[in-house]
């Protein structure tokens, strides 16, 4: 018999070196209660990669049955109604239809070099400048501003405006006072993005964003509906940001990976992926509540109950990956897909951030000769999140060689 655990109270501080909690760590004991820091609410929290993959796929179990003013985890919880973390099938098939081939591998593709070109020209100003330098405020940042410009088709100006809102409405939520505080940045985004929209039907371009509202528009779509999908989409794009950062402080650990990946170029790609298994994820997502009873492996789960799936526990089970708590690039089975969830609202950014994520770490560790970190990693300070990332990654390299 598993006894349960008495409930803790969620916390986004990481326990030490951006390392969640520890429950959301892989675990055959089964749920384990916490409370949310704002409502007090007691939810289970999902710990191994089948779970996690059925409640994202399941119907049974929903986001748009979700209470905001007691389930909020994130500020995602506080998007409108129509907006796409907040609908369930059929509704949110009928969008993702539309949405989904727009940001397809293929399509993304020949935006490569030109992520590349950006990345030369940031680190040309950064090896030219002083020394230590952040990597975090100097490269990663601006890199996926200007990267969300060139794909979104906007400019550097409405990328930065958009990039705030992301930071006021993409945050952690710890108190019942943050929910007018989110709404409102919602409100304001929305209101945002309603100009945008009116600007980019006059003068369409190819970029995302054009695409997007065309693709919306045909599926019909009402204003208020267009507004609200293109809000969680804009919000979304700057996510890479920390997944970058994070990746960046994994390799600078390694530096046999970054001379194997110099050698095999090829070895990029499967490094970033793994890189996204290890360490580079968000620890949990969005909860689900359940719209009826439910066995969950051995345990009964009633209708109401609200569960949160830890990602982090999905992508270290070692079900699926042998020796999970080993970095390794050169895994059997490389590509951890769960990390960009499952279903429904699998996200549609994956194949984007793959791209930003292998471009960004191949420029950085070929042409910035002998760059190292300029103290210990153990000194470096973990902001809470969702993503625990470093407040800032500084950096010295050998200029003489540069
Ligand atoms: C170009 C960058 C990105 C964009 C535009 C983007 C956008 C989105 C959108 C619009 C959704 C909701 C999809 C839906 O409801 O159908 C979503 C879901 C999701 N995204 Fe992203 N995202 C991006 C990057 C990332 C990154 C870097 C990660 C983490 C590694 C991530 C993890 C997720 C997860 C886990 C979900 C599923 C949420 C759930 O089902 O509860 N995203 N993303």
């Amino acid at each position: 018999m598993t006894c349960t655990p008495a409930p803790q109270e969620l916390s986004f501080q990481p326990v030490e070196n951006g390392n969640p909690p520890h429950y959301f760590n892989f675990s055959t004991d089964g749920l384990f209660p916490i409370t949310l820091p704002a409502s007090k609410k007691k939810v289970l929290v999902v710990r191994d990669a089948k779970m996690v993959q059925l409640i994202m796929t399941d119907p049974r179990f929903s986001l748009a049955g979700l209470d905001p003013k007691k389930d909020t985890v994130t500020g995602t919880g506080y998007q409108s109604p129509n907006g796409m973390l907040r609908l369930d099938a059929p509704r949110i098939r009928h969008i993702r239809r539309r949405i989904t081939p727009l940001f397809s591998e293929r399509t993304i593709a020949p935006w490569r070099s030109e992520v590349a070109q950006i990345a030369n020209s940031l680190l040309a100003e950064l090896r030219n400048g002083r020394q230590p330098a952040d990597l975090n405020k100097q490269y990663f940042e601006p890199l996926v501003l200007r990267a969300v410009a060139l794909s979104a088709g906007i400019t550097l100006d409405e990328s930065h405006a958009l990039y705030g809102f992301s930071n006021r409405v993409l945050v952690r939520v710890e108190s019942s006072e943050d929910e007018a505080r989110i709404s409102t940045a919602w409100r304001e985004l929305y209101d945002y993005i309603g100009d945008l929209i009116k600007g980019k039907s006059t003068s369409p371009n190819n970029g995302l964003f054009s695409t997007i509202i065309a693709e919306l528009k045909k599926a019909n779509l009402s204003d208020a509906e267009i507004v609200a999908a293109s809000g969680t989409i804009l919000a979304g794009f700057y996510t890479p940001y920390g997944i970058l950062s994070v990746s960046a402080v994994e390799l600078l650990q390694r530096p046999g990976i970054i001379e194997a990946c110099r050698e095999d170029p090829i070895l990029w790609g499967q490094v970033g992926d793994e890189l996204m298994r290890y360490k580079a994820h968000f620890n949990f997502f969005l909860p689900r509540v359940a719209t009826e009873d439910v066995i969950l492996g051995n345990e009964e789960i009633h209708a109401g109950q609200v569960l949160l799936p830890s990602l982090h526990a999905a992508a270290t089970d070692p079900n699926l990956f042998p020796a999970p708590n080993v970095f390794s690039a050169r895994r059997a089975q490389p590509r951890c897909s769960i990390v960009f969830g499952a279903g429904p609202h699998f996200c549609p950014g994956a194949a984007l951030s793959r791209q930003w994520l292998q471009v960004s770490l191949e420029r950085l560790f070929t042409t910035v000769p002998g760059l190292r970190l300029a103290g210990s990693h153990h000194d470096l300070e973990w902001q809470a999140g969702s993503i625990s990332m470093p407040q800032r990654v500084l950096v010295r390299w050998n200029k003489k060689l540069a």
